[in-house]
């Protein structure tokens, strides 16, 4: 059965670990995050982005797919799936479409339109039992072209944006999605500090969970991090694996691929990436 994330995050703050959500763009994708999680008695959170809805033909697909995965792989932990980055209008779809969570990022309108629109989402999500992720402060990368050095987020802007009553918060605390550059100066624990004290028990999420060291994504978990988002080292693995698959050259019968084969190296790979990142994150055992 999906989840909200309220209740997982909720504890891994009090319990000062962090649960993972991996984005997911098919069916090998999801499979391999759900066996994992389940494997390892771990929550998990399938973050699934506007793009990847749209890849795998529509959010209905998606919450079809992932609903019925839970059912024919006997999955007893707890899953929420989530929208990540979502216009409003996505949010809108994805809550008609059956997902247990949404992430509403207004991190690029002007502030006063960012709380409007996540205050008119917090009503939406309570009368559906979903959980609200809004964001403050543009996290840097792909999400804007900003390389270097991520945004930090203000954090009065951060308390009024969470005191509006949502689920979890996003702040860029020099935070990049994909791999981080050379001469990335490394997260803002001053920036995180200061978000942590104006929220109180609000669980916080860092996005652009790839290649963070593991150093720093325990500080981070420390002063109040509760969730951590993970897309490019589950891409990065899945395609070294798909890549050497290919290049030994294991169609040995000159028929082609089977695709289920092909697949197969790759999917294993996103398991060991995600059993890597929950055992950073402390989740295991936590389900
Ligand atoms: P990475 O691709 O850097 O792991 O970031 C994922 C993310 O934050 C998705 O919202």
């Amino acid at each position: 059965m999906l989840v909200t994330a309220k209740e997982m995050l909720t504890k891994a703050k009090a319990g000062k670990y962090a649960v993972g959500q991996f984005n997911i763009n098919n069916l090998e994708w999801t499979k391999a995050v759900l066996l994992t999680a389940e494997e390892l008695r771990s929550p998990v959170i399938l973050g699934v982005s506007e793009g990847a809805g749209k890849y795998m033909t529509g959010y209905k697909t998606v919450v079809g797919m992932v609903k019925g995965m839970l059912e024919e792989l006997k999955i007893t932990v707890p899953v929420a799936l989530h929208l990540d980055h979502g216009s409003y209008e996505g949010c809108l779809k994805c809550v008609e479409a059956g997902f247990s969570s949404i992430m509403f990022d207004g991190s690029h309108d002007p502030i006063e339109e960012n709380v409007a629109k996540t205050k008119e989402l917090v009503k939406i999500c309570a009368e559906h039992n979903m959980s609200l992720e809004a964001e403050v402060g543009a996290i840097g990368g792909e999400e804007d072209g900003v390389v270097g050095k991520g945004e930090c987020a203000d954090p009065e802007e951060c308390k009024r944006i969470a005191d509006l009553g949502v689920t979890m918060l996003a702040a860029g605390i020099g935070n990049i999605h994909g791999v981080y550059p050379e001469n990335w100066e490394g997260l803002s624990f001053e920036t995180l500090k200061a978000v942590s004290e104006k929220t109180g028990d609000m669980p916080l999420v860092l996005h652009g969970g790839t290649g963070i060291p593991a150093d720093q994504i325990k500080k981070a978990i420390s002063l109040g991090v509760a969730k951590i988002n993970v897309n490019t080292e589950c891409q990065l693995a899945f395609a070294a694996a798909t890549r050497k698959y290919i290049e030994e050259g294991k169609d040995k019968q000159g028929k082609g691929f089977d695709p289920r084969k092909l697949l197969l190296p790759g999917t294993e790979a996103i398991k060991e990436t995600v059993k890597e990142k929950m055992e950073l994150f402390g989740s295991i055992g936590k389900a």
